[in-house]
């Protein structure tokens, strides 16, 4: 495979999984909430695909947009055909089972739109080596205007005009990657395969990694990154996205799932539709926000047990409006006498439960013996990388 450079090369980027500590469903409606970045990632490869096909592969077969909206919705935005971009082979893999809330979705799309940005490069309207958002002759950024992630006129609104989209210097690979930008498209795209409804904590803890709360409001105490916005079914939403580093401390969190698929989508919807049938059952919803809103307060003071009685609390909300199951329940159960809390994470109705412990091992076996399967990770990982390419280029507009 050959780049523009002349090179056999190819790109590798990755991004973790998340498990949700507070505030899932909630968090659609605006409410805070809590997740934290996993050890287990998705790593997405793409390479030129030299045959004369005009098709992209995935994992050597050929790509069918219908099967994979995500890569799809990514592609119109940053690698389209009628701007002359080539059809590339892609290989994804990873350590995040599907459909069980791990976020695997929006890895896959953090980390795609890493390695096409990498690919693609990032045209610069100034002459310095200032590489700020501000200077950028195109790419999306929550910071600017007139650039639109969401717009169905794609791929023109990446492309800034006037003096803005000047195209003075171009930097590809690592230079040209953006946390911002992976988290805005990844969130573009999860909204539309949700039906218009997702929130940013999936796509933004992905790209940052660590812990990121979401909140309705700018919060004193953690770094603020960047506001949100969404047109949903249900009205204008936003959210204000933060990053945390949590006290360090000895503990774990020991994810157990069910092997039951329950796609977001569905749940989310579900609990739209009862919201519409009884709008009384905000109130459930805006329980969840007060918890999470406690569950922050007690991360931010290194109390994990303070933590885990919260998420414990949260798991009842989450029976109350819905979205648990009989197979979570169990799971949930089992773990509770090793572990400081545990609940539901993600979407429900099958998928995953995450519990909080100090003894990750028996919190494991005892999840195990209730017929789950579990995964093991360290509170919090790091975020997108770009792992291989960092000086590739393989097309630019
Ligand atoms: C899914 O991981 C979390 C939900 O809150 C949906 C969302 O935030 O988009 C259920």
């Amino acid at each position: 495979m050959v780049d523009m450079s002349g090179k056999m090369s190819s790109v590798t980027a990755s991004a973790p999984g998340k498990c949700i500590l507070f505030g899932e469903h909630a968090v659609v409606y605006g409410h805070p909430a809590v997740a934290v970045a996993i050890e287990q990632r998705i790593n997405v490869k793409i390479k030129c695909n030299n045959s004369k096909s005009e098709d992209w592969k995935l994992d050597g077969l050929k790509f069918n947009p219908k099967k994979h909206p995500h890569i799809e919705a990514i592609r119109r935005r940053l690698w389209p055909a009628e701007l002359g971009a080539p059809p590339l082979s892609i290989e994804i893999s990873g350590q995040i089972p599907t459909a069980s809330g791990l976020g695997s979705s929006a890895a896959l799309s953090v980390a795609a739109t890493a390695a096409l940005r990498a690919a693609r490069g990032r045209w610069f309207n100034n002459k310095t080596e200032d590489n700020s958002t501000e200077f950028w002759s195109e790419g999306f950024s929550s910071l600017i205007e007139d650039t639109d992630v969401h717009s169905i006129d794609q791929p023109s609104k990446s492309i800034r005009t006037g003096d803005n989209g000047r195209k003075i210097r171009h930097l590809s690979g690592k230079n040209a990657v953006d946390f911002d930008e992976c988290a805005l498209v990844a969130h573009a795209v999860e909204a539309i395969a949700q039906g218009g409804r997702a929130s940013p904590m999936d796509s933004s803890t992905c790209s940052h990694g660590n812990v990121v709360v979401i909140s309705d409001c700018i919060e004193q105490e953690i770094e603020w990154q960047y506001t949100r916005k969404l047109s949903t079914p249900e009205g204008e939403r936003e959210w204000q996205i933060h990053t945390v580093s949590a006290p360090e401390d000895e503990v774990y969190l020991v994810i157990g799932n069910t092997g039951i698929h329950a796609p977001t989508s569905t749940q989310v919807e579900k609990v739209a539709k009862m919201l519409e049938k009884y709008p009384e059952r905000m109130n459930e919803i805006e329980t969840i926000g007060i918890i999470a809103r406690r569950g922050i307060k007690s991360l931010l003071l290194g109390d994990y047990e303070a933590v885990g009685r919260a998420m414990s609390e949260n798991q009842l909300m989450l029976q109350s409006i819905g979205v648990s199951s009989p197979e979570l329940e169990r799971l949930i159960q089992a773990a509770i006498p090793t572990s400081l809390g545990a609940k539901l994470t993600g979407a429900g109705g099958g998928g995953c439960m995450v519990a909080l412990t100090r003894d990750p091992k028996a919190t494991s076996e005892a999840i195990e013996l209730a017929g789950g399967r579990t995964i093991i990770s360290k509170f919090g990982a790091n975020g997108l990388n770009l792992d291989e390419g960092h000086k590739a280029l393989f097309w630019k507009i």
